[in-house]
């Protein structure tokens, strides 16, 4: 057993309206990863922010290395030792990656700053996690994974010895997730003590030596991986089994919904398929697939080159996303943070952004209508908000997507498009999307469902598509699609072509 290195205890946080933590405590032991566990809102985030100095605690103590600590701001905690690679990753992007390591701690050479040590140092820390990266290299072309890798390299710069990770893998893409936990294993090796956040329970058995629970801000225990089951896990964190994950239901056919022949542009290389009202196409591949764009292309953000599309038995080419919501598809971004939401605004303006012309009477906003939508929508994806009048950014992460989902349920739209639509969510509210899902295919949407988590398209889809560099490798009924299957046709794939544009 790890050396207790850090202790929180008894820790109270309120926001207006919120009791994020109520009394709650974690331990952090070195040479171990602690998963730090709870539903959306539960208060994780909070913690962790309280402990680097972002917030101020109302409550409750913080010993670290046996002393008692209260961090003023996040410098402070990071000169402390106590390192955060937050949910939203922190870098500065039109900068170099040395600057960014270094940023706020250049080093000098009497007055000018010694750039040649900064590359310097900075390439020795990315190799020591073994990661390809150039300091030179401009942090805005770096895909999510390389940016991880900086910021563990920024934590190694500075010697910390606790490093806080809140939900690395989240917009991590599969492929990159077995390199960051060898990452971790190596930091682990050099005794650095890690917290675990993340909403991808099957990671807690692969990674974590120890558990801690919270639910409604509140401690709810401890407990060694060793003696946890799923079932356990799920138990503490939602407060009663849950059982059948993915709840199926088969389509009823109800005719065609969209007809896609030949499309191509410079992300995709002549696509051509089917989706039928009343089902669930999941659509799956890697990295540079072109699943994104593919869903971009049908919402009128991308144009096509050459095809055909036809929505609903009439040609379809959208110049815009407005062309496109007029005509009844609508595509869910994965991309939250910079498209899905106007973190300014409130819960309600959010939700019904998309939707305005629904809700208007002879031109006027019926703020009635608008408010029974909102509401309907929070109660029945249990978004954890104080009021609709909450401002998006002060929202939890998982519940920030709830209101994306929302949105795009609100627009009643005959084309669903979701775009990793689970991405951030906790277990239970993941079986209500799934429910929800099921819902619209019953009522006779079409929905085409991206999904890097491989059991969730396997589990809810009706087909599954697979893509591969921007070409339609195949397609595989509910049943006869496995992980295996899905794989080999990726393998298949000839060479990439000159000329395409593979997007990460
Ligand atoms: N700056 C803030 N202002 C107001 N309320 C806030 C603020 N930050 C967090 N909250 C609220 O505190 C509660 C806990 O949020 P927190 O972000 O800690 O949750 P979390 O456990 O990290 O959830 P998730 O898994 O969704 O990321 C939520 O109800 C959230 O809305
Ligand atoms: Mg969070």
């Amino acid at each position: 057993m790890g050396q207790l290195v850090l202790r929180l205890e008894n820790i109270s946080k309120a926001f207006p309206g919120v009791q994020a933590l109520q009394k709650a405590s974690l331990n952090v032991y070195a040479g171990e990863v602690m998963a730090l566990l709870g539903e959306n809102g539960a208060g994780k985030s909070t913690m962790m922010k309280v402990l680097t100095g972002v917030y101020q605690k109302d409550e409750g103590t913080i010993t670290y290395l046996g002393r008692e600590i209260a961090f003023q701001n996040a410098r402070q905690a990071q000169e402390g030792g106590i390192a955060i690679i937050h949910q939203e990753l922190n870098l500065v992007p039109q900068m170099r990656v040395y600057e960014n390591v270094f940023l706020g701690r250049e080093l000098k050479n009497g007055l000018v700053t010694d750039r040649r040590k900064m590359i310097e140092v900075t390439r020795e820390l990315l190799s020591r996690v073994r990661v390809a990266i150039d300091p030179m290299w401009k942090v805005a072309g770096l895909s999510i994974a390389q940016q991880q890798m900086v910021e563990i390299a920024k934590a190694l710069l500075l010697d910390a010895r606790v490093i806080v990770m809140d939900e690395p893998t989240d917009a991590l893409p599969e492929e990159e997730v077995d390199n960051l936990f060898h990452v971790i294993n190596q930091l682990k090796a050099q005794g650095k003590a890690i917290v675990y956040i993340s909403h991808r329970l099957e990671e807690v058995f692969r990674i974590c030596d120890r558990a801690t629970v919270l639910r409604d801000g509140q401690f709810m225990g401890e407990v060694p991986v060793s003696e946890l089951t799923m079932d356990r896990l799920i138990n503490m964190l939602v407060g009663r089994p849950l059982s059948q994950q993915f709840p199926y239901e088969p389509p009823v056919e109800k005719g065609l919904a969209l007809r896609v022949q030949n499309l191509s542009n410079r992300y995709l290389r002549g696509v051509s398929f089917e989706l039928r009202r009343g089902e669930v196409l999941g659509v799956t591949g890697l990295v540079g697939a072109g699943r994104t764009e593919l869903a971009k292309t049908l919402y009128g953000l991308y144009p096509a080159d050459s095809g055909t599309m036809e929505l609903l038995g009439t040609p379809y080419s959208p110049r815009n996303p407005s062309e496109a919501i007029a005509r009844g598809l609508y595509y869910m971004t994965e991309d939250r943070k910079r498209n899905g939401l106007v973190m300014p605004m409130d819960v309600r303006a959010n939700i019904t952004l998309s939707s305005l012309n629904k809700l208007k009477n002879r031109g006027v906003l019926n703020l009635r209508k608008e408010k029974d939508a909102v509401n309907g929508y929070i109660d029945s994806m249990r978004i954890k908000t104080p009021s609709i009048r909450q401002r998006a950014r002060n929202l939890s992460g998982g519940n920030q997507q709830k209101v994306v989902l929302s949105k795009a349920l609100l627009t009643a739209p005959e084309v669903l498009i979701l775009d990793e639509p689970t991405r951030g969510i906790d277990v239970g509210a993941k079986k209500e999307i799934y429910e929800l899902i099921n819902q619209l295919k019953a009522q006779g949407t079409a929905v085409m469902m991206i999904s890097s988590e491989m059991p969730e398209v396997l589990g809810l889809a009706d087909r599954v598509m697979v893509l591969h560099e921007g070409r339609k490798m195949g397609e595989l009924l509910r049943g006869e699609a496995t992980q295996e299957k899905i794989m080999a046709m990726i393998l298949e794939a000839p060479a990439p072509e000159a000329g395409l544009e593979v997007k990460a």
